[in-house]
């Protein structure tokens, strides 16, 4: 070559050239289709919107989470999302349950519309499973017990937009029906479904306690994914739109604040000119309780919401968001807004009644199952620990690029044993994954935790 003449070194220089332009392209694949998506300002793209939505929780005291589902579609299909492209993962205890005033109807804030009508119910009851959502997303057909039947038939050019909403806790959310959904397993389905090329891009939006602990030290910045969470690694989220007064026509929180935050910010606006990073902006700032954080693929941010929860053709209204909505709603930690539910229960029956008495006897059992797990994994952690160091087990969170666990296996393993001496943790007691995860990172083998869940439990779950 080198001793080519100028002439034939034309052609090898334009094949280098288109060689490494090419490599450039292949490497920022994902950036550079969306620099070209918003440089046309066009909402559709060559592949197809897809999007899985999933409330976690059942039960009319954690109707809110069901409330975000709803609306979450409700603004996908305005947007034209097609329900074939929309999978929606709800319990569906809400519209027609005895305590709901309002029979048929869902609504996400005070005096707000409707948002149950139309709601695929694609996974209901039983078939609302960590497994089911699985097979969804990896869009395997025969995996899948029950239900609709519809996954996620996407390909390479396609986007997927998922929204969660519920309870969860260090490196773990709630489904409704069976296993919890771990951290790592949810990063393994998202690392088939790449491999599989499942999408072009993903957008995840995450709102559970402890949400940032689902992608944290996990989500890697070069794969096709931007995600947001509700609170970082370490705190609640908030329960939001909860009955502040007596005479409240709701007995149950509406709504969550992230959740609303995003979901009346994309009602409010052109889906084709804010971008997520927009998005996140503005949701960072309404949701004040906790931190709203980031994580994957930044440079996907850049991309208008349209990229993956569609535009309508009509909407061009631009409404600041502090004028959508009353501006001093209730909000209450995830883990005690069901408390919210039964002593309205007590407040409302009359005096004397049978229906005061039963009320307060669930109260009284809502309490106890709290003082349970408080008082076995504290027994749990100083009987492994001692007293001296039982806080720090307790209470230790890991920095933000690290996974707050090492070894899943073995949370999963703690949390199983703790199960099954000392009885399910409920969605109080899941706080406690995280002195779990402290256990686990700390050495502790599961012959130890065996030994001291029955001592710590024994007779008493
Ligand atoms: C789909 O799920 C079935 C049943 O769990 C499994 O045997 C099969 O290997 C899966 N298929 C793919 C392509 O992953
Ligand atoms: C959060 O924002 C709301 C609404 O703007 C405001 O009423 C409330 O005081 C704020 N809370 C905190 C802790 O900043
Ligand atoms: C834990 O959460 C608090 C806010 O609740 C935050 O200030 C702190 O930085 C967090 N710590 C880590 C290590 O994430």
């Amino acid at each position: 070559m080198m001793s080519s003449s100028y002439v034939s070194l034309v052609p090898f220089l334009l094949l280098l050239l288109t060689a490494l332009m090419m490599a450039a392209v292949s490497e920022s694949r994902r950036s550079f289709q969306e620099i070209l998506l918003q440089s046309g300002g066009v909402a559709a793209t060559d592949g197809t919107q897809w999007a899985v939505l999933v409330a976690g929780s059942s039960g009319y005291y954690n109707y809110r989470h069901q409330a975000d589902v709803c609306h979450a579609y409700q603004i996908l299909k305005e947007n034209g999302l097609k329900d074939e492209n929309i999978i929606v993962f709800m319990y569906d205890d809400i519209a027609e349950n005895e305590e709901n005033p309002t029979k048929g109807i869902i609504i996400n804030k005070p005096n707000g519309p409707d948002v149950y009508h139309g709601v695929p119910k694609d996974y209901t009851g039983d078939e609302t499973t960590a497994a089911n959502l699985y097979a969804v997303l990896l869009g395997n057909k025969t995996a899948l017990s029950g239900g609709s039947g519809k996954v996620l038939n996407s390909g390479p050019n396609d986007h997927v937009f998922f929204y969660y909403t519920d309870h969860g806790s260090t490196g773990l959310v709630c489904m409704p029906v069976g296993d919890y959904i771990y951290a790592n397993d949810l990063m393994n389905v998202l690392k088939q479904m790449e491999k599989a090329k499942k999408y072009m891009n993903m957008v995840i939006y995450i709102e559970s306690c402890e949400s940032g602990s689902m992608l944290q030290g996990l989500l890697p910045k070069d794969m096709g994914i931007y995600a947001t969470t509700a609170s970082n690694a370490n705190e609640s989220s908030w329960g939001y739109y909860c009955p502040d007064d007596p005479s409240a026509k709701y007995d149950t929180c509406l709504g969550d604040l992230y959740s609303i935050a995003w979901m009346e910010d994309s009602d409010a606006h052109n889906l084709g000119t804010e971008t997520l990073r927009d998005q996140y902006l503005t949701v960072k700032k309404r949701t004040n309780l906790s931190h709203v954080m980031q994580y994957g693929n930044m440079a996907l941010s850049e991309a208008f919401l349209s990229t993956y929860m569609g535009q309508s053709p009509k909407k061009v209204s631009s409404v600041p968001l502090d004028e959508l909505s009353p501006s001093n709603s209730l909000a209450v930690p995830q883990r005690d807004a069901d408390l919210i539910f039964f002593q309205r229960q007590v407040q409302k029956a009359p005096k004397g009644s049978v229906e005061s008495a039963e009320a307060q006897k669930t109260l009284d059992e809502q309490m106890a199952r709290r003082s349970h797990a408080d008082r076995s994994i504290n027994q749990i952690v100083n009987h492994l620990f001692g007293d001296s160091n039982a806080a720090s087990i307790l209470t230790a969170v890991r920095p933000e690029e690290q996974p707050v666990v090492d070894d899943w296996d073995c949370l999963k393993t703690f949390v199983r044993t703790y199960e099954q001496y000392c009885g399910r943790l409920s969605e109080y007691g899941m706080q406690y994954t995280r002195a779990m995860a402290n256990m686990c990172n700390a050495g502790v083998d599961k012959d130890r935790m065996v030994a001291a869940s029955i001592q710590a439990c024994s007779g008493k779950a």
